[in-house]
């Protein structure tokens, strides 16, 4: 649909004087019923500039207008309501899909600039809490999504690998420790032990005191101190990244809160230096009162430093290092006022690019019902989640009646791609609960559904292939159908390369053009409601992913997705493909491949595996 909005706008902008084709563009609107038209420019939003009443605006456009993509336009209450041709604009849906593969949806808007995105970011040696995993959900889509519009990412796993809390677990693991068990059991051992440390501190202050003197240690790089907390940093990694490969996540950087250690005095020195800090019994802060916010602590009475001055200092790093044009953190809404303080602090600092910093936040997630804590014991552990989703998938699985070929691999993507999808599917500000009966539901609207239904556009494409027929097939390295003598030689429908160069082998009857189906085998495509809606819905993906950059919100290409499927099952339901005569098959094989293409490139933007068989 971007593409003629493009057309449109160009056309009106030839036609009106002083206005420009992007700001036409941005005016045009989805009508909210079919009946209004496929697209409109409300006209009154030009009415002051041109100094015409909208309806007269719109009338004069109408008779003006000539475009071979519009079938009809009407001028109705100042709006210009624009029909498209729907077999001709299915046509071009479906090959500009085709052609572009696994590209299709995407668009150069970032040109190579450089986006930072800050996900994750758990803490050594405590629990890859739930909450975690939203970050990493949305942060990895939100890295996909930036990639597919072309900018160059980079991910940060900034891990919480420093602090008083070390000092803790220290003097615990040497009072009541073993390596062996640490080694054993991981972060629930090195959890126990800090937990253990707080109960026996209430009675005993100075264990206190001799954390304090062990960070102490740890900072002035004592190395038996450092030694032991690289311990600790390592035995959660193996368990974090164990996670990350579940997920199918990763990070082009670990460099956690420790790696800005020798950094920092720098930036204390220059807040110094521009009269920002301020003593307060003997801890240093910025007062942020003018901006209506507590002041912002950077200096523990000890010296110690804190959570924003690391922040502050990893930015100037990030900044320095990847000359980034936007750089996102994604957490947990309760660290609101956490990044307001510090992006304040850096912009009173004199950066400029301080409003390039993000924080997108997210809700809290409860676990049928219950409130999830950190604190003692509570703690919900994501690794449990995930192999219960992958056991309870396969048990679903194991119950359908057709067996699966590879049933582990499968229940993983599925069971995986459940939680994953959950994370994504309502807005991310949003509070959710975590039911396993959504989760899992294969026929709500959950991540299964998606994937089941592009595992059935996969199946239809499949027996199409097994019987010989064209089918749309993209030419995916192998020769493409209809060339291997089948008897559909030379009536392939559309043929694109999935890497999103345009077809150089398998351009039959010269299908595909730039990207333009010229081939009178899609005007085959019987133009029913369903298909017709169908058609429209594949259109709109592209725009969604870009809605969902701009928004940073993930959710849009998740629940488009949703969309995107229930149109498709209704057509599938509706419309007969292998039983038609060949024109109306190979044109509706056409549209299963673009929308199995699609949905491909959505799960693939969020982070979920596409299986072609479940
Ligand atoms: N480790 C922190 C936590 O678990 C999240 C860090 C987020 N990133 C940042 N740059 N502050 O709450």
């Amino acid at each position: 649909m971007r593409k003629y909005k493009a057309i449109i706008a160009r056309e009106i902008t030839n036609l009106l004087e002083n206005v420009d084709a992007a700001n036409i563009e941005g005016l045009i609107e989805y009508p909210p019923n079919p009946e209004m038209g496929d697209l409109s420019l409300p006209c009154f939003k030009l009415s002051k500039l041109l100094r015409k009443p909208p309806q007269a605006i719109a009338e004069e456009l109408k008779s003006r207008i000539n475009l071979g993509e519009v079938e009809r336009i009407e001028a109705v209450s100042g709006y210009l309501n624009f029909y498209l041709d729907s077999a001709r604009f299915a046509v071009s849906v479906i090959g500009e899909a085709l052609a572009q593969g696994t590209r299709y949806g995407s668009r150069n808007i970032g040109d190579g600039a450089r986006v930072v995105i800050d996900y994750s970011s758990p803490n050594i040696a405590k629990p890859f809490h739930i909450a975690h995993l939203r970050s990493t959900v949305i942060g990895n889509a939100l890295y996909r999504i930036h990639k597919f519009l072309g900018y160059d990412c980079v991910g940060i796993n900034h891990l919480g690998d420093w602090g008083t809390q070390f000092g803790k677990l220290i003097v615990a693991y040497r009072l009541w420790g073993d390596a062996q068990t640490v080694e054993q059991d991981g972060i629930d051992e090195l959890l126990r032990l800090y937990v253990k440390f707080h109960e026996e501190a209430d009675g005993n202050p100075s264990l206190e005191d001799e954390a304090r003197s062990w960070f102490v240690r740890m900072e002035q790089g004592d190395g038996d101190a450092l030694a032991l907390w690289r311990w600790f940093v390592d035995i959660s990694l193996a368990e974090f990244r164990r996670i990350y490969e579940l997920l199918g996540v990763f990070f082009d950087s670990y460099a956690g809160e420790s790696f800005y250690n020798d950094r920092m005095e720098a930036v204390v020195a220059e807040l110094r230096e521009k009269a920002l800090l301020e003593e307060d019994g003997g801890a240093w802060l910025v007062r942020l009162e003018a901006y209506d916010m507590p002041p912002a602590l950077m200096l523990k009475k000890d010296g110690s430093s804190l959570y924003h001055t690391r922040d502050i200092t990893a930015a100037l790093y990030r900044k320095e290092v990847y000359d980034f044009c936007k750089a996102i953190y994604v957490t947990d809404y309760a660290q609101n006022l956490h990044f307001a303080q510090w992006f304040k602090v850096v912009e009173l600092m004199g950066r400029d690019w301080a409003k390039d910093l993000v924080h997108v936040p997210f809700g809290r997630v409860s676990l049928e019902g219950a409130s999830l804590s950190t604190r003692r014991g509570n703690v919900l552990k994501l690794e449990d989640v995930l192999n219960q989703a992958i056991a309870k998938t396969r048990e679903i699985m194991e119950s359908r009646p057709q067996p699966i070929e590879d049933l582990d691999a499968a229940a993983r993507q599925v069971g995986v791609g459940a939680i994953i999808f959950n994370d994504l599917s309502s807005g991310r500000i949003k509070d959710i609960d975590f039911k396993w009966e959504d989760v899992l539901n294969f026929d709500g609207e959950s991540g299964p559904y998606v994937q089941y239904t592009h595992a059935r556009a996969c199946s239809v494409l499949a027996k199409a292939k097994a019987a010989g027929l064209a089918s749309g097939q993209a030419a995916d390295g192998a020769a493409p159908i209809g060339s291997e003598g089948g008897d559909a030689a030379g009536e392939v429908v559309v043929i694109g390369r999935e890497d999103g160069r345009a077809s150089d082998t398998a351009s039959l009857n010269g299908t595909v053009v730039n990207g333009i189906v010229s081939n009178a085998a899609l005007t085959g495509l019987p133009m029913n409601d369903a298909t017709v809606r169908l058609v429209k819905e594949l259109s709109l993906f592209g725009e969604k992913v870009e809605l969902a950059m701009h928004k940073l919100e993930p959710s849009i290409v998740a629940r488009y997705l949703i969309d995107l499927s229930q149109t498709f099952n209704r057509f599938y339901h509706e419309c007969r493909i292998m039983a038609e005569e060949e024109g109306v098959r190979n044109a509706r094989l056409a549209l299963v491949r673009a929308v199995k293409i699609t949905l491909g490139n959505g799960l693939s933007l969020i982070g979920l595996a596409a299986p072609e068989k479940i």
